[in-house]
Parts: C-alpha cells; structure tokens; sequence
C-alpha cells in the first residue's frame, strides 16, 4: 500500500454518512505502477449518485500526482447487488475502471459486439429523426424508391421494432420472408426493391432460423442472417430519437452515411446537436438533413403554398450546425393515401413531373454525389492530383 497517495485519499468523505473513507475502513488497496494507480475502495451501501461524488473527489484529490486517465477506481462490495445495480451512468464508471476488471463487475451489461460487414451490400445509409412522427418512414420507402428508379438495387430495413411501419407502406402486410438453402432470410420483394421488417413476425411463430433472438439482436439478425446479394443500397429505418437503442443499432456495422429527417417545426437545435454527437461517436458521416411536410399544397389549388409548420426551419438549422441541407419535401394528401394504402407515391410513374417527386430526385441525386465524393477521397492523394 503506497501510504502517502492513501493518505491523500483517506479525507474522502461519504457523503451519506460524512466520515472519511479510513474513518470507515473502506480503502482496501492502492496500488500504484510507474504513473498510473489504482485504488480499490468497499462500496457497500454507497448508491451510484455517492459513489461518482466519492471518485471524483478521489480524483481531484491525486490531480497533482496522476493525470486523470491514469487515476482507475475499482469496487469491491459484500454486498454484489451494490456494485451490480451501478446502472445510472455506465459510461462515467467505465473511464474509471480498468476494463478487464469492469467486465466481471458489470455482468449484467453485453458489451457490444465487433463490427461486421453485411455480405453483398454497396452502401448503408441510416435515416433518423431526433422526434417521432416527422416522416421517417415514408421519407425512407420514398428514397428507396427513388434509386430504385435510377437503376439500383436497394434493400430496406425496419429497425423500429417497436413500430414495425414497412409491411403497411409497402403494401405487404402479413407477407412472410422464407429462408434460402444458405439458411438465410430472403427480404421480401415490393415496388422493386426488397424489405425485412419486425412486423412481419409479430403474432406469429418464429421460423427456425429466427428461433430465441433476443430483442436487441433483432437488427443484427436483419442485417446478418439476411441475404442481401447484390444490393447497392441498403436504407435502415432507425426508430425515432437519438438513444442507447439507436446507437447501439449504427455500431454493428459500418454505416456508410445518416440522413436525418425533420419537419420545420420539430427541430430544435439541441436534439440536432445531440443525434449528430451520436452519428460522430460511432464514426458515421452526416449526410445531411431533409426537411419533411415544408408546406401544404392544396390538391384543388396546386400551385398554393402554406407554411403551416413556419419556413426554411431546417434549413436554417442545418446552417448555424453546420451540416448539409438536402432538399424539401412538401406535405401532400397523395403522399399520405400512397403510404395508408401500400402504394408508395415514388413508385407511382403517374406522380413523375410532381413536386414531391421532384424533391425526392434533387435529394436522391445529392446522396449519389456525397458517395461520389466519399469513394473519390478514399482513392488517396495521387488518383485526385491527376484528375
Ligand atoms: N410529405 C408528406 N405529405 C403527406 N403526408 C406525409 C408526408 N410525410 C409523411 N406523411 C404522413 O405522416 C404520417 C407519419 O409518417 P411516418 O410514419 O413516415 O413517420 P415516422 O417519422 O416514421 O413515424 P414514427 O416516429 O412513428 O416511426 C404518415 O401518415 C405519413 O403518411
Ligand atoms: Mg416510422
């Protein structure tokens, strides 16, 4: 035991009782290695909120000694529930931690999986929303369409396993996938592109294949366990919001690009700020944003436009954040009708010449050009000189 560093640590009170922690026998080692060390404290009866009061004053307390990356606190507690129940902030515990010891302590929590890459697919774009509500879904089918219409094959996933919405928009509701002779999933053909969706196995007994999958893998399981052959394009549906569960989602493969989608009146540029944090923790560009419903045209009026949501919201948004502004799509009956009845409006030929197909055309074009770019900067220095 290095008795100078724990004398320095010995005044560290528990704020629950307000006697230090040698008052109460509590540190139990402190071990220190060229310039790193780390203390071992009992916990037993410190709740999640004291414990981070008491290491942030251990920390503080050994500034002068140790850099804080090198300061690693570690628990022991007769009483595991203690240490197991250290559920409010993880991610504070972990940089404290040395991971090795983290992962007997923290049984209850998966550490997530290595990346893999989906076999047969070109790109991956996520689209997300920071609100629920704002078109996510339609936004996704309706760019699905839209390649699909310049020629690629594309794949769409329904990560929103809470409200499954790609069997309705898509017109296959009750449609099963069947497995291959790979024992993969074969995703389900409508309006020329291909689906999976949770939706399509709710209510129903789970073929073999999909037999046991826990909730949290269900994504895993759609982009791994499905046969995605040949796909250019392969668009997830993330469930609205920018939580644990979205980011969990875009860290089991490399997505090659987010589109986030917002009405003008539902974005707020901390919820911006938060879903972009999410995207660049994890290493996925921001395409950019789309703003949905940007005004009303009346079907007897046409060339009417109403601002019902106010003007130019995202747009201006996406300025003061500095990320890309990709296009307005304008809120239209025939867009909805499409999505209620399974008939897509990018997949109607007879919508062609339209506004909202113009939108989708301008957007999708834009996605072309940021993979354009994105592949020209992967081919290095010499191959972009000489162009
Ligand atoms: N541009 C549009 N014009 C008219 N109706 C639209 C438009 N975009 C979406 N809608 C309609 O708005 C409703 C919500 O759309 P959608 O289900 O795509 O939203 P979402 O963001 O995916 O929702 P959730 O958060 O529940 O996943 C649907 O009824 C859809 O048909
Ligand atoms: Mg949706």
């Amino acid at each position: 035991m290095n008795t100078e560093i724990e004398s320095k640590i010995s005044t560290v009170s528990n704020p629950s009782t307000g006697k230090s922690l040698s008052e109460e026998s509590r540190i139990d080692s402190v071990v220190v290695d060229t310039d790193k060390v780390t203390i071992t404290y009992e916990r037993t009866g410190i709740s999640p909120v004291e414990k981070r009061e008491i290491e942030d004053k251990i920390i503080q307390a050994l500034s002068s000694d140790f850099k804080e990356d090198n300061i690693f606190i570690k628990t022991i507690s007769k009483d595991s529930k203690d240490v197991l129940g250290t559920s409010s902030s993880p991610q504070q515990e972990q940089s404290k931690e040395e991971p090795k010891e983290q992962a007997q302590l923290k049984t209850g929590h998966a550490q997530p999986a290595p990346k893999r890459k989906v076999e047969g697919v070109g790109k991956i774009i996520a689209v997300s929303s920071c609100k629920g509500g704002v078109g996510k879904s339609t936004v996704a089918v309706n760019l699905a369409l839209s390649l699909k219409n310049k020629g690629y094959s594309v794949g769409l996933i329904d990560a929103d396993i809470y409200g499954p919405s790609l069997p309705i928009l898509l017109g296959k509701r009750g449609a099963k996938p069947e497995a291959n002779e790979k024992k993969k999933m074969i995703p389900i053909e409508a309006h020329g592109v291909r689906f999976v969706s949770f939706g399509s196995f709710i209510e129903e007994e789970l073929p073999v294949i999909w037999r046991g999958p826990m909730l949290g893998g269900v994504l895993n399981q759609f982009l791994f366990d499905v046969d995605w052959e040949g796909t250019d394009y392969l668009i997830i549906d993330l469930p609205p919001g920018t939580g644990d569960i979205q980011l969990s989602m875009v860290q089991a493969t490399d997505i090659d690009g987010a589109l986030v989608v917002s009405t003008p009146q539902t974005v707020a540029i901390h919820d911006t700020k938060k879903g972009m944090k999410m995207f660049q923790q994890v290493n996925v560009p921001i395409i950019g944003f789309i703003e949905n419903m940007s005004y009303f045209v009346p079907e007897d009026a046409p060339n009417k436009m109403y601002y019902i949501f106010g003007q130019g919201g995202v747009s201006k948004m996406t300025e003061e954040v500095g990320t890309e502004f990709l296009g307005e799509i304008p809120l239209v009956t025939s867009v909805r009708e499409g999505a209620d009845v399974g008939q897509p409006f990018m997949g109607q030929e007879s919508n062609s010449g339209s506004d909202v197909w113009k939108s989708y055309m301008a957007i999708t074009e834009k996605l072309e050009d940021f993979f354009k770019k994105k592949d020209n900067k992967g081919k290095g220095f010499f191959s972009n000189l000489f162009k």
